[in-house]
């Protein structure tokens, strides 16, 4: 007879509890987000019952939107400092928008649906990822042991500047107007004088951009191994120092010249006094002898 209570009790506390499930599958869905830019995580409400409140959360709770009704606007509850000022919640179904990201917004996002009517939740999962838009990218040529006839063997190195994760590299090379693409960040090339002109440019890609280098050609760089790179700074150095030398041969020039002016005045009189004093010391008792 005391076995009813219990399972009373056991019925009504299942029925007090909350039904999970989450929206079309288990697997979160992917958003990628721009460093500094914004991002919005799409709301889908699956049922037309009226939501009694939506709960977004990421590490800790975001916030808490009850929808408006009849009379009453939406009331909006930002619960992270974190995210204050930064987020909205755009209408009809108050999918997440985040302004001005950072580093710390990537991760999980969780967006849990309260129904008003019945006791069901729905849970909707994002993976928010964070990249930064690429800049330019760099390209480094280094040199092989140089070959014979100005041949030369090179390997063309591709980088941009903080990168970050899932960066991917290309190199494209034109040759006759055809173009090759060979992927990685460095690319082996060998040149000849007499060779075709060969351009190369680098492609960097991540999930949020991709930006090409200007064309470079392998013979400029077998020629001259400053090209294009070092041009202007090495001409520069050059014409600063032809500059510096011919200042210096013309200030010793004109210090020359201003020496041999004071000198020729002064000669005359330094021989006079040399032969009086030497006149002086025959006059006056010889120097000792040897003998
Ligand atoms: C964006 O956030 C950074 C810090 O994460 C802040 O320095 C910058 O002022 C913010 N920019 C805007 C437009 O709010
Ligand atoms: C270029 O240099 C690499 C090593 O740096 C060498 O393995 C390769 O044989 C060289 N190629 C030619 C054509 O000299
Ligand atoms: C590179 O980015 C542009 C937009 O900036 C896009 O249209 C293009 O498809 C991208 N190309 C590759 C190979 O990712």
């Amino acid at each position: 007879m005391a076995a009813l209570p219990w399972l009373l009790l056991l019925l009504l506390s299942q029925e007090g509890e909350t039904d999970w499930y989450s929206g079309d599958g288990a697997d979160p869905e992917e958003v990628v987000g721009i460093l500094r830019e914004s991002v919005s995580l799409p709301l889908e409400m699956p049922f037309d019952e009226e939501v009694e409140n939506i709960i977004w959360s990421s590490h800790i709770r975001l916030a808490t939107v009850v929808p408006e009704t009849e009379g009453h606007p939406a009331t909006i509850m930002v619960t992270d400092p974190h995210y204050e000022g930064r987020v909205n919640f755009l209408e009809p179904t108050y999918s997440l928008h985040i302004q001005n990201l950072s580093w710390e917004d990537s991760g999980s996002y969780q967006a849990q649906v309260n129904l008003r009517t019945s006791q069901v939740s729905t849970m909707q999962q994002y993976n928010l990822r964070i990249y930064r838009r690429l800049s330019q990218p760099y390209m480094t040529v280094n040199f092989g042991i140089p070959g014979e006839e100005g041949a030369c063997n090179m390997s063309l190195i591709c980088s941009v500047e903080n990168a970050g994760l899932d960066v991917t590299y290309t190199w494209i090379s034109w040759e006759d107007g055809a173009e090759t693409a060979h992927e990685g960040s460095i690319l082996r090339a060998f040149w000849r004088p007499g060779d075709k002109a060969v351009s190369y440019s680098c492609r960097a890609s991540n999930p949020v951009s991709n930006i090409t280098s200007h064309p470079i050609q392998a013979g400029s760089f077998c020629a001259d191994p400053g090209y294009p790179l070092e041009k202007a700074s090495t001409s520069f150095c050059l014409l600063a120092k032809g500059l510096l030398i011919l200042l210096l041969f013309g200030t010793l020039a004109v210090g020359f010249w201003f020496l041999r002016v004071q000198t020729r005045g002064k000669a005359p009189r330094m021989r006079k006094l040399k032969r009086n004093r030497m006149r002086l010391r025959k006059k006056g008792q010889p120097g000792p002898s040897l003998n």
